[in-house]
């Protein structure tokens, strides 16, 4: 029999830890990296057309973004109907479709390629991401790997588990468990922390956000209170620092004369698609490098390359400009944070919270920790890294159930 391994399925990246005698410890990938992008990228060479998964897949996000599937596990157990469907529809460069076909028992959503006139099933992206997940954990543990704990999300938990546990079967593994996310981290903390405590889990990742409330009880947790968002993380955040870089650079070219011989009273918008993304993939580089610099260097090159060729954008951005620009978002999450805690007191008034745990990328920001400090006061946990929480959890969780079961098993 093949080992236990806990799979953090995210929107943005997956990691994976599993119990090396007892200590957890995180898989990485071939390159070394912690986490793997849950991403699908489809090409064509020698007129077949193949894929890529990962890393790999997401570097081609500038380059061709109708053919790079991100995000999938947004519509994993959804109906096309639903109005998350809709926002991705607008946001998202691929082509989503209702599958007219799908009987009720099926799910309806499909991705369209139409270059290569091609529609692939959510169920269908995510075997490929599974698959690629079980072969890098293998190749990582150099053994069988056919037992995993696969992490959900806060909503959606009936359908999005049945989905799940057909994808893992599709490529060989066996689900022993699920859980939330924020739960696995909760498991993550109790592995340092024995006895009983009472503690809230701050998850901001790239597409959500959520926050919940456990006391630790016999054999478990239990959840005093859960309030998320569906549509808040990273992603948002790279989004709100481009229209600054636009708003920026409009300023910058206001009466200032072209090489189209034009002057532009007003300044330039910046409209090219192309430009977009490579605008918005170098906001998330400069975000991520000021959660440890104070200042960093924008570039992005011809930009308006229907107006001047030699014009580029070159923007130096400090730390206090982008918690400036993106202080509505970090606010948000504030705001449901308390309410989560006020439901959470609603249900013990007496409760206190022994720590607060952040996972989920975009949690490693310095003003988070801050607003986060402010508000809940010094209990921030800083043991368990941001990207390998859920996991580490996960993992942890698939090891107390397999104990359990043994005990069952065991002649009384
Ligand atoms: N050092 C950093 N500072 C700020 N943001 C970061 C940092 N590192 C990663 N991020 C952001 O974290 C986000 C990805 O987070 P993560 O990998 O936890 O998401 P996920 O778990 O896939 O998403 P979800 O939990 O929404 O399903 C991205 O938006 C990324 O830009
Ligand atoms: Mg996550």
């Amino acid at each position: 029999m093949g080992r236990l391994v806990g799979i953090d399925f995210g929107t943005t990246n997956c990691s994976m830890a599993y119990l090396d005698q007892g200590k957890p410890k995180v898989i990485l990938d071939k390159d070394r990296y912690k986490t793997i992008p849950s991403v699908v990228y489809y090409y064509k060479k020698s007129d077949e057309i193949r894929l890529m998964v990962g890393r790999a897949a997401r570097s081609k996000f500038v380059e061709n973004p109708f053919c790079t599937i991100h995000s999938i596990k947004r519509f994993i157990g959804k109906s096309f109907e639903m109005e998350e469907i809709k926002q991705a529809q607008e946001r998202y460069y691929y082509i989503i479709e209702k599958n007219e076909k799908a009987d009720s028992h099926q799910q309806d959503i499909m991705i369209k390629i139409n270059e290569y006139d091609m529609a692939i099933s959510p169920v269908e992206i995510a075997t490929y991401i599974f698959r690629y997940l079980k072969q890098t954990a293998e190749s990582f543990l150099k053994e069988t790997v056919d037992e995993v704990v696969i992490t959900m999300p806060t909503t959606y938990q009936t359908r999005y588990a049945q989905a799940i546990r057909q994808i893992a079967e599709n490529v060989g593994l066996n689900v022993v468990g699920m859980l939330t996310e924020t739960n696995a981290t909760a498991y993550a903390f109790g592995y340092i922390n024995r006895g009983d405590h009472t503690i809230a889990v701050y998850d901001l990742g790239g597409g959500t956000f959520d926050f919940s409330l456990f006391r630790r009880v016999p054999g478990g947790y239990e959840e005093l209170a859960t309030l998320g968002e569906a549509w808040l993380g990273g992603d948002d955040f790279d989004y709100t620092i481009m229209q600054y870089l636009i708003r920026e650079f409009k300023n910058s070219t206001r009466n200032k004369r072209f090489a189209d011989g034009k002057v532009y009273k007003d300044g330039i918008t910046l409209t090219n698609k192309d430009v977009l993304r490579a605008i918005q993939d170098e906001a998330e580089k400069a975000k991520i490098a000021l959660s440890e610099t104070e200042t960093t260097l924008i570039h992005v090159s011809k930009v308006i390359p229907e107006i001047d060729p030699s014009v580029d954008l070159n923007l130096k951005l400090s730390r206090d400009v982008l918690e400036y620009v993106v202080s509505d978002l970090v606010e948000k999450s504030i705001t449901i944070a308390l309410d989560a805690q006020e439901n959470g007191f609603t249900l013990d008034p007496k409760l206190k919270l022994d720590a607060l745990l952040l996972v989920g990328g975009q949690s490693r920001m310095p003003k988070i920790k801050q607003r986060l400090r402010e508000t809940f006061g010094d209990i921030i946990f800083d043991q368990i890294l941001p990207e390998e929480g859920v996991a580490i959890g996960a993992a942890i969780y698939g090891n107390v159930l397999k104990v359990v079961q043994k005990r069952k098993q065991e002649p009384q």
